[in-house]
């Protein structure tokens, strides 16, 4: 589906993003692992997070759709029922790589895993190589990629240094540590704690310290079950964050975006846009903080004139899924915008470096790709033209928030795939202009 984004008005109102994708995974995992049932209030809903209901459900758990929430009764930790076919994870990264965690201690069973084209080029390796610490056996296609089978086992716990800097892969462990002694995950730099919150609202016996070195080390201990009774999902900053690209770069915006999810360790984008000049106010949780509660701001959000920054490697984790809007927001700036340290780039739902650096190109950017970032030359503005959204739904949005800001507007190709995370994005934009 092609759909054109024309050079915008200003942006004005009030608007609540979608709700939080990593969290809601997150909730539909935790609640089909709980004894007891579990309500979620404003689940997303859409593509990724659908796959996650339709997995829990497959493995067993009851999900109850009601008016304002949902209703997930699981089987308990250790109860999850093989389905008898390949469970479709779709483009779902984070599914891809947090279920396994639970199935690893599914002693005696075994589980296949499989999902979209994209999904077939996401690697597994780096969640097979500690699961297999752990003594489950994975075997995957290539030793790499999926289709998948997961053969669970009695776990032992292990620490586990992260070789990359993934949220997935430490939640991942983190899961399966729920039934060993003791398992301990050492991360070099800090990424999203969505997981060791929910655990520790969960009652798991989860700790969290930083060494001198700054060093995180996150322990789980043997989790005799998880009790959640209520998860509210916030709003996505992830999301949002393509509205607040579009009121910081179309003259005269002013936005309130209510309900957004501030956890420190999702908030780069806004450290990153605050060194660059724009005005975005809110509450934003303070660095290093930690608790089982994930707290929740309004960004009031004004066009302005931004300067080119420098992103290094540790905001990386912390920013990761927003790094396509700095490139966007570094073409209108003053001087360049350069992003170090970003590799994990290229094994996103597309090669997100290649894909946004071509796809800026193509709109007028001056943009450079380099071995694990960009540079981009700020021109104070942006052309505008045709862009490929290679099925990935942040390349979509990165196409329709350039369209508005361009001077020309910019035409998406393959606008559908904003659906994985943010279905409602053309209908949220309409409302606002
Ligand atoms: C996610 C973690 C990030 C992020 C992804 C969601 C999560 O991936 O890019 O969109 O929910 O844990 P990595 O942890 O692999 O970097």
């Amino acid at each position: 589906m092609n759909v054109r984004f024309a050079s915008s008005g200003p942006l004005k109102g009030r608007i609540s993003p979608p709700a939080d994708k990593s969290i809601s995974h997150r909730a539909a995992l935790f609640a089909a692992m709980a004894s007891e049932p579990v309500r979620v209030r404003n689940y997303l809903d859409a593509e990724d997070t659908n796959s996650t209901l339709a997995a829990v459900r497959d493995l067993g758990a009851i999900v109850e759709v009601r008016a304002d929430e949902l209703l997930i009764r699981g089987g308990g930790l250790r109860n999850a029922q093989p389905p008898g076919h390949a469970i479709d994870v779709g483009n779902a990264g984070t599914l891809m790589r947090l279920l396994p965690g639970w199935l690893s201690f599914q002693a005696g069973s075994s589980f296949v895993l499989d999902g979209d084209a994209s999904i077939r080029r996401r690697p597994i390796d780096r969640i097979a190589e500690p699961l297999r610490l752990m003594g489950a056996t994975i075997e995957a296609t290539e030793q790499r990629f999926p289709p998948f089978t997961v053969h669970g086992a009695r776990l032992a716990g292990i620490e586990y240094e992260l070789p990359v800097a993934s949220a997935q892969v430490k939640s991942c462990v983190l899961i399966a540590g729920m039934t060993t002694e003791r398992t301990v995950v050492v991360e070099p730099v800090a990424s999203r704690d969505h997981t060791e919150r929910m655990l520790l609202g969960a009652g798991a016996p989860l700790e969290r310290e930083r060494d001198r070195d700054g060093v995180y080390r996150t322990a789980i201990g043997d989790a005799d079950e998880l009790e959640l009774e209520l998860i509210e999902v916030p709003g996505d900053l992830s999301s949002a964050a393509f509205l607040i690209a579009a009121g910081v770069l179309v003259p005269r915006s002013r936005l309130l975006i209510e309900g957004v999810g501030v956890n420190w360790t999702r908030a780069g984008f806004l450290r990153i846009l605050e060194r660059m000049g724009a005005i975005v106010v809110g509450d934003v949780e303070p660095d290093g903080a930690f608790g089982p509660l994930e707290p929740v701001a309004d960004l009031d959000i004004r066009n302005g004139s931004l300067e080119g920054t420098v992103v290094e490697p540790e905001e990386v984790p912390l920013a990761i899924d927003e790094l396509p809007l700095v490139a966007l927001m570094g073409c209108f700036a003053e001087g360049e915008t350069i992003v170090r340290g970003a590799g994990e780039l290229r094994v996103k739902e597309s090669d997100r470096i290649a894909t946004v650096v071509g796809g800026l190109r193509g709109l007028g950017a001056d943009i450079e790709a380099t071995e694990d970032g960009f540079v981009v030359r700020g021109t104070g503005g942006l052309r505008g033209g045709i862009i490929e959204a290679h099925g990935d739904h942040r390349l979509a949005l990165l196409g329709a928030v350039a369209g508005l800001a361009s001077r020309e507007g910019v035409e998406v190709v393959g606008m559908e795939a904003a659906a994985v995370s943010y279905p409602g994005f053309a209908d949220d934009v309409a409302r606002l202009v």
